[in-house]
């Protein structure tokens, strides 16, 4: 296997590394490009470039295979809980049994947050979308915390500020939707698990006693751990990225929501319910929607279809479309939308558009339908996503700072104007 790679430019040649990882993928490096030849490459959207090396996920987008930290997806998401994974994640082994439940009591002791934070929510109008308040809020914790800002924090400053992140979002994100209902707030429950605590805050109401279905907290658990990572995505780039220049993991998560949040990206869960509604509502012909979505006129996509790297399916939705048959069954519920769902799905599958462009169901398809049955409300749905992926995020902030990354800063090939003379008012 070649061990370098040659570049010929301007008649001369220049050797670039190979690097090869441990599932044998392989990268041209180009760390000395620009200083060896005075050239940039050029790959917008990054689809050519890999942005680190990393030991966190690996992801073969043509056979569709996902694993975290040599596990694969379908193992975890039978036998584990999310927090197992969220160890396995950011510490890099799956925990014994001390110390998974050591991470459990050290998150459970730090759900709480600071009264003068609850505050915050009554300055936001109650239709905020609850991801806005999450970003807002989360960042904020940096004021309440200032430790997490320290650029030359300890192991064990980092560590804290990872406990307070996996504690505190639930009940950031359980309040935000709370607020938005116009409800009075409910505080963690420590003696519940990391999922059933959630839907504790979430559907509790005062002066009932709210029990927490098994049903529903099984299924919230293999959803977290489906969207706990996924190697260099949109939202994760954005997280290291912005960790690169030393800003707290506050920050970096907060800008990570952010990323999540547009519909092509985590906001697709919300944007393929509401595409579900709306064609049950225009009578269910499903063809119809399916022609707009070929359609080059028309700017309608089929949400949760086509992925940038899954290139035969993607595995995370063939584990949830079986979740979302088993949840239905088991509740008891007939979705009309599940029937939409499967006719389009099968509808596309069979269709050379979809097919020739490798386009099949993603993670986002499925789970909205699976949400709505636990009785998650739509707007909440991109927010269950950014609750599951927050472990992915922090591994992989905290990876790159323990690698010492340097600070993310692409190159542009610049196509504006030459230099020109400034023209005063009356001359332009
Ligand atoms: N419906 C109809 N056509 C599509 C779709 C779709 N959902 N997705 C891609 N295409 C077409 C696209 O028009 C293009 O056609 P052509 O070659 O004729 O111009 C071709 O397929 C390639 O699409 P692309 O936009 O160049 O592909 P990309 O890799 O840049 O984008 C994507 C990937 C996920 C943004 C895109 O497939 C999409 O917009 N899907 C719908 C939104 C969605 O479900 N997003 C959730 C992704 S999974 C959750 C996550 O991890 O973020």
């Amino acid at each position: 296997m070649a061990d370098q790679a040659t570049l010929k430019l301007e008649g001369k040649e220049f050797n670039l590394p190979v690097i090869i990882g441990t599932e044998d993928e392989k990268a041209i490096d180009i760390n000395n490009l620009r200083d060896q030849t005075g050239y940039v490459t050029l790959d917008s959207g990054y689809k050519n470039t890999g942005a680190t090396q990393s030991a966190i996920t690996f992801l073969d987008g043509e056979l569709g295979i996902l694993r975290y930290r040599g596990y694969s997806i379908e193992d975890l998401a039978e036998k584990a809980t999310f927090l197992e994974v969220a160890y396995l994640l950011i510490y890099g082994e799956l925990p014994n049994q001390p110390e998974l439940a050591k991470f459990e009591y050290d998150i459970k002791h730090r759900t709480m947050v600071n009264e003068d934070m609850r505050k915050i929510y009554d300055g936001f109008p109650v239709n905020a979308h609850p991801m806005g308040v999450m970003a807002a809020l989360f960042s904020a914790l940096t004021a309440f915390y200032p430790e997490s800002l320290d650029p030359n924090r300890s192991p064990e400053k980092v560590n804290l500020t990872i406990l307070r992140s996996m504690a505190k979002l639930p009940t950031l994100a359980a309040w935000a939707y709370k607020n938005s209902q116009g409800h009075p707030l409910n505080y963690p429950k420590n003696g519940l698990d990391y999922c059933s605590n959630f839907l504790h805050m979430m559907f509790a109401l005062p002066a009932e006693e709210y029990k927490v279905d098994p049903v529903v907290a099984d299924a919230l658990n293999k959803l977290l751990i489906l969207h706990a990572d996924h190697e260099q995505n949109c939202s994760t780039s954005t997280v290291r990225l912005v960790g690169s220049s030393k800003a707290s993991l506050y920050s970096a998560v907060s800008a990570g929501i952010c990323a999540l949040w547009g519909p092509l990206h985590g906001g697709a869960n919300q944007e393929v319910i509401e595409m579900l509604e709306k064609i049950h509502a225009d009578g269910g012909n499903v063809q119809k929607w399916i022609e707009k979505a070929k359609d080059k006129n028309d700017n309608f996509r089929l949400m949760g279809f086509g992925h940038r790297v899954y290139k035969n399916f993607d595995p995370r939705a063939k584990i949830i479309k079986k979740a979302c048959d088993d949840v239905l069954k088991k509740l008891g519920i007939n979705d009309p939308t599940l029937e939409i769902a499967q006719k389009l799905e099968e509808a596309a599958l069979t269709d050379p558009y979809f097919i020739e462009r490798k386009l099949y169901p993603n993670v986002d398809f499925y789970s909205g339908i699976i949400y709505r049955a636990i009785g998650i409300p739509t707007n909440m749905f991109t927010v269950m996503f950014a609750m599951g992926r927050l472990p992915g995020w922090i591994a992989q902030w905290k990876e790159s700072r323990e690698n010492a990354e340097p600070i993310g800063r692409p190159r542009q090939i610049y196509t504006g104007p030459k230099l020109r003379p400034f023209k005063s008012m009356n001359q332009r």
